[in-house]
């Protein structure tokens, strides 16, 4: 049968509406606590003085929800989801995207962990997620630490080899990868 419409939800020719939707808002999302990190680390703006650098806590959380849903929706699609191809193929892109999924959820969690460890209170878009405690938890604070900035990297990094083989799908092999998360091409 062929599909003439994008629906809510995925199919076997494309990912659908609400699949779309995170994927993009995560990934411009995504892209903008990059564009925070590197206006601090690299051109030394702080977040006391910018509140785009500022915004880097409050918008990660967003991303965390998001990321959350996301999993959660791409496991109730699952099977009926575009596939992969087979062989070797197909396991170098579920693992690809389970990594992503893995270090998407890992980076931002351990930064909440480390913001809820360090007892100094977090109140993303002034809405009161962790209050202000006397104690800090040190193991909390140390695996934040020690995991979100370097991990945040790596992230980026895999980011960036995702775009690249989304690129090598479209120039070499033209097997309309693309379509499938942004197009209707997929669909005939
Ligand atoms: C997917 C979401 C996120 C990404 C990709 C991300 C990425 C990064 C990166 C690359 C750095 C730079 C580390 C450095 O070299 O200095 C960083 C730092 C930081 N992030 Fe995030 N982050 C995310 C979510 C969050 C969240 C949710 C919070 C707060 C709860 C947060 C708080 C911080 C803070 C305070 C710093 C500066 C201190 C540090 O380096 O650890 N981030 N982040």
């Amino acid at each position: 049968m062929t599909q003439t419409t994008l629906s809510l939800k995925d199919t076997p020719q494309a990912y659908g509406k609400i699949t779309r939707a995170l994927h993009w808002s995560i990934a411009a999302l995504v892209a903008w606590q990059f564009m925070t990190m590197i206006l601090k680390v690299f051109f030394g703006v702080s977040p006391r003085e910018s509140a785009i650098v500022g915004s880097h806590g409050p918008v990660g959380t967003a991303v965390f929800v998001l990321v959350v849903i996301r999993v959660i929706w791409s496991v109730m699609n699952a099977g009926r989801r575009p596939d992969h191809g087979a062989g070797l193929k197909r396991v170098a892109v579920k693992a690809g995207h389970g990594i992503l999924y893995l270090v998407m959820l890992i980076v931002p969690l351990a930064a909440l962990l480390r913001a809820f460890g360090s007892g100094r209170g977090f109140s993303p878009f002034g809405f009161q997620l962790f209050p202000t405690r006397e104690t800090p938890i040190a193991w909390m604070v140390d695996f934040g630490n020690a995991v979100h900035g370097e991990l945040g990297w790596v992230f980026g990094v895999l980011l960036l080899g995702h775009i690249v083989m989304v690129g090598v799908h479209e120039a070499m092999w033209k097997d309309g990868t693309m379509a499938r998360m942004a197009g209707r091409r997929a669909l005939r």
